[in-house]
């Protein structure tokens, strides 16, 4: 039996998880004794009963094989009894969420920095989630920040590497590794929610599509669903082989990053569909021919149309958006007679709400949608969700949205992204804002009223515990918002993230771009906060 180490260690205090657990640079994370450091936190805080099962997998970034035989080492090492670890080490978020939640484990980890850039200087992250597929809540997540304050030794196993490849079973110590393929449960899953023979119909009637796995993690998971499954052509696929460096590109989901997609559905010959997925597979972009949907109306989309998809035929408990995401899905769920909540940036808020039953669809801004079928959101789900749509209305993506527009009215809607901007220049924008919350309120801007304006705080109804500064609002008189943000996930310097919304009842401005639409409210939003003088910034560097 190879021996169990008790290796000492000292403290390293910056492992604070942010808004989805630890990220870093990947020559951070390769420091002595780093991982081993956060693994072993996160080992003393979830007090997992002797012979409990870990899951295990990640997005295949660089740094992602040797950090899994750590991990696996250092799991034996600790008193579990079995990890299911995806192949090649790879597990997507969403399939890691569904095979945690299949296989009732104990937890799983997560190794990803989601769509940050990978390689050798790019990011590197690791994230626990709990027995509910999800990602652990903040309690959990401040005991680890404390465990890993107060390190001194770390649990670890004297045994050579796993043979990952190939799937079988293994033993280290006297745990069992089960090497699972990390594909088959997720594509079962959405198999048993959506029309996939309706989906099927309509790509064999000449609907072409196009899904860009961004050289990330939803390759294989793609290939399996659209190609084997559902009978796509292979030219519905780009970038579908992961690579540990995301081929250099920056896998995250938007008009800028993902721009070969974007310049292939706005080309001529374009596709009916586009559609793209994250690092880890949890984000998606939705396209039409010439046409985008922000990420706020797709949420809104999807409540209106659930029941033309079989797994949501039954109905919706209710619907939740983070703050900064646009209230479109709220008037959708007015209309339906459910409640719509409105929580903190981050999915691990919407987990409690699925769990008590409250809510059955969820999404952010930041392309991020999903369900209660698991506890993170998930990339090809949404795709398969508008696919089902289109199948079942026989509409465009275009056309589906317009129609939803001209009964809902438009909640015009963009993210403008200040990146790596020095640290006290954020803060002090931040502080000029929350100074001015008193003068505010009344004030004539332009064509807008202030009505409130406040630093959003939130209860959660099921454990009622409270979480606050998380983004100053400022709310007009007519809906219309301005909300202000840190990021939680940004690993140079600060990211202050700028979200406008305007609501238009009326068709006849639904043709114009978002930009001209909301120049207005831009203007005043770089009055209110001061934000070239603060931070010398003139632009955005990133527009969704
Ligand atoms: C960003 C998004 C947020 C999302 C998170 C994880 O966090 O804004 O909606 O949940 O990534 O994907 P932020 O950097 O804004 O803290
Ligand atoms: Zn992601």
């Amino acid at each position: 039996m190879p021996a169990v180490l008790t290796i000492a260690t000292t403290p390293y205090y910056d492992q604070k998880p942010g808004t989805s657990g630890l990220r870093k640079r990947v020559p951070v994370f390769r420091q002595h004794n780093y991982l081993e450091n956060f693994v072993q936190a996160i080992f003393d805080s979830i007090d997992a009963p002797a012979g409990a099962t870990l899951a295990l997998g990640g997005d295949g970034r660089y740094y992602n094989r040797e950090a899994i035989q750590i991990i696996l080492k250092m799991a034996a090492a600790n008193g579990f009894g079995r990890v299911l670890v995806g192949a090649g080490g790879i597990l997507s978020t969403p399939a890691a969420s569904c095979v945690i939640r299949k296989y009732a484990t104990f937890g799983g980890i997560i190794l990803s920095a989601s769509h940050n850039p990978g390689g050798p200087d790019g990011d590197f992250g690791i994230k626990y989630n709990t027995a509910n597929g999800g990602p652990a809540p903040e309690k959990i997540t401040e005991s680890i920040f404390e465990c890993s304050r107060q390190i001194s030794q770390y649990r670890i196993i004297d045994a050579p590497d796993v043979a990952l490849d190939s799937i079988a079973e293994h033993t280290i110590g006297k745990m069992a590794v089960s090497v699972i393929d990390p594909v088959a449960d997720y594509a079962d899953l959405m198999e048993s929610l959506f029309d996939f023979s309706a989906i099927r119909a309509l790509l064999a009637g000449g609907f072409r599509i196009k899904f860009d796995a961004m050289h990330a993690v939803n390759g294989p998971y793609a290939r399996e669903i659209f190609i084997n499954r559902l009978g796509a052509p292979e030219d519905s696929l780009m970038n579908c082989t992961p690579l540990p460096d995301f081929g250099n590109g920056h896998p995250d989901p938007n008009l800028t990053y993902a721009r070969e997609l974007v310049d292939i559905l706005y080309g001529e010959h374009a596709p009916d569909f586009g559609a793209a997925s994250d690092g880890d597979g949890d984000r998606n972009m939705i396209l039409g021919r010439h046409f985008f949907v922000t990420p706020s109306d797709s949420l809104a989309i999807l409540t209106a149309n659930a029941k033309l998809v079989p797994g949501y035929r039954a109905g919706l408990a209710g619907v939740a958006r983070s703050m900064p995401t646009s209230a479109a899905a709220d008037r959708v769920a007015k209309e339906l007679g459910i409640p719509c909540y409105e929580t903190p940036t981050g999915w691990k808020f919407f987990g409690n709400l699925m769990d008590a039953d409250k809510v059955t669809l969820c999404g952010e801004e930041s392309f991020g949608t999903g369900s209660s079928h698991i506890r993170e959101k998930d990339g090809l789900w949404a795709v398969l969700f508008w696919l089902n749509i289109i199948a079942a209305r026989k509409q465009s993506v275009e056309a589906v949205t317009r129609e939803h527009w001209a009964h809902f009215g438009r909640n015009v809607y963009s993210r403008h992204d200040y990146e790596a901007i020095p640290t006290e220049a954020a803060n002090s924008v931040m502080k000029h804002l929350k100074d001015s919350f008193g003068s505010l309120p009344g004030q004539k801007l332009g064509s807008y009223t202030v009505d409130v304006c406040d630093d959003f705080s939130y209860t959660d109804p099921v454990d009622n515990s409270v979480s606050t500064g998380q983004g100053i609002r400022v709310i007009f008189t007519d809906g219309s918002r301005i909300v202000f943000r840190l990021s939680g996930t940004g690993t140079e310097g600060a990211t202050l993230r700028v979200y406008l919304e305007a609501y238009d009842p009326d068709i006849a401005n639904h043709h114009l771009d978002a930009q001209v639409a909301l120049s207005e409210l831009i203007v005043i939003a770089g009055q209110l906060s001061e934000l070239k003088a603060r931070t010398g910034r003139e632009q955005p560097t990133v527009i969704t």
